[in-house]
């Protein structure tokens, strides 16, 4: 009896095995194939979401679409694309589409729908969208990228882009002036050589001034505008300064102002000596102008990181907060005469060294830090 009894149990535990074995692990399968595609469509870098046409209703909604709506996936489930902040236009579009085309129907798929939301703030995105069949059910599967940062960018190399052609026609401009001035130049020069009246002459004088004026102006614009190839070569900073030490003391000298040169250890880097000359002679100048008689402008040179660092003191007025973005923009300046263009090709130059330019400012003066790699640098051609 015993045994009959065993057997039995042992054809259940057999029985047990094949039913578990042949229908237990098919669910187990659709269960992670199910998890598996839910993963994929929840944590999809687009936003993707289904909407049923016949009540409009959200079924499903990733995580990047309810991020660019600002709201809670279970918050958007159940609702229509109105309710969530869709602009009517720009849902009949999608809808109007959808019902002309039917699901797989293999035409081309609504692209690329530059949305946004009747909402304040609300970014830019691109829909595409597609008509599909669940079940019973025709949906809508909608895409959505966000483009609020593809959009300002395109927005901003358009005005790059203009900004560029204007340049290019001042500059064509400035150049073509050069030549008449030239001309009117040598006849002042004429006339003033002839004429023995003296109040004559010295407005003569005066013309020609103003003429070179405008000429020293057009000369440093188009020095920024136009596109030179630096010659650059293994150069140590210090020795650059050292040469320009008496010039930058000449001018400081004839100011009543002090000139303190602290050259530090530093290691020869790939530069080009004119240009570095031009800015060195820039930085000081605006240093020199900022200050007060007796005042004391301190150039420095150091090696900080991976950089060598040029320091251009000075203890001047300093620069209000809300100028310091200005500096740099061409035509920028506080002064009478200034021509606003001595830190625009201070920053072009910094550009083609790729060094960057810090200003720390207060009341009691300025700093200038130009950071120079010290890698050898990309030559880049601009
Ligand atoms: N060291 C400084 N201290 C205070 N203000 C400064 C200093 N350097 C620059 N600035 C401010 O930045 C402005 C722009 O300087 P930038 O050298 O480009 O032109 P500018 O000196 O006015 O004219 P220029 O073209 O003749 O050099 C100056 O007008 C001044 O207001
Ligand atoms: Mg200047």
């Amino acid at each position: 009896m015993a045994g009959h009894i065993f057997k039995f149990l042992g054809y259940i535990f057999i029985l047990k095995n094949i039913l578990i074995k042949n229908l237990h692990e098919p669910f187990k399968k659709i269960a992670s194939g199910f998890q598996y595609f839910n993963t994929v469509f929840q944590f999809a870098p687009v936003g993707l979401s289904i909407i049923r046409i016949s009540d409009n209703q959200f079924l499903e909604i990733n995580h990047c679409f309810t991020n660019y709506l600002g709201l809670l996936g279970e918050d958007v489930i159940g609702k229509t694309p109105l309710e969530v902040g869709f602009n009517a236009t720009d849902w009949t579009k999608i809808l109007d589409y959808a019902k002309n085309n039917k699901p797989h129907s293999g035409a081309t798929s609504l692209g690329n729908l530059e949305i946004s939301l009747e909402r304040e703030g609300s970014g830019i995105a691109a829909i595409s969208a597609e008509t599909i069949q669940l079940g019973h059910e025709e949906c809508i599967l909608m895409s959505l990228t966000d483009i609020k940062e593809l959009k300002s960018l395109h927005t901003e190399m358009v005005r790059l882009d203009r900004l560029n052609l204007v340049g290019q026609m001042a500059a064509g401009i400035a150049h073509e002036i050069r030549n008449p001035m030239t001309t009117v130049r040598g006849y002042l020069q004429l006339m003033g050589e002839k004429t023995q009246d003296m109040g004559q002459k010295s407005t003569l004088h005066f013309m020609i001034e103003e003429l070179d004026r405008a000429n020293t102006i057009i000369k440093e614009f188009l020095t920024l505008a136009k596109s030179h190839k630096p010659n650059y070569q293994i150069f140590n900073l210090n020795t650059l300064l050292q040469n320009l030490h008496p010039l930058i003391e000449a001018d400081s000298f004839t100011q009543n102002k002090q000139i303190r040169f602290t050259p530090g250890d530093i290691p020869d880097i790939e530069i080009s000596p004119k240009d570095i000359t031009q800015m060195v002679l820039n930085i000081c100048r605006n240093g020199l102008e900022a200050m007060s008689e007796g005042g004391c402008l301190t150039i420095q040179t150091y090696k900080k990181n991976h950089t060598v660092v040029l320091a251009i003191k000075d203890e001047g007025h300093g620069i209000p907060k809300e100028l310091l973005e200005k500096l740099g923009t061409p035509f920028f300046t506080t002064k009478e005469s200034g021509t606003g263009l001595g830190l625009s090709i201070c920053y072009k130059i910094a550009k083609s060294h790729n060094a960057r330019i810090d200003v720390l400012s207060s009341p009691e003066g300025t700093q200038f830090l130009i950071s120079f790699p010290l890698q050898s640098i990309l030559i880049s051609s601009d």
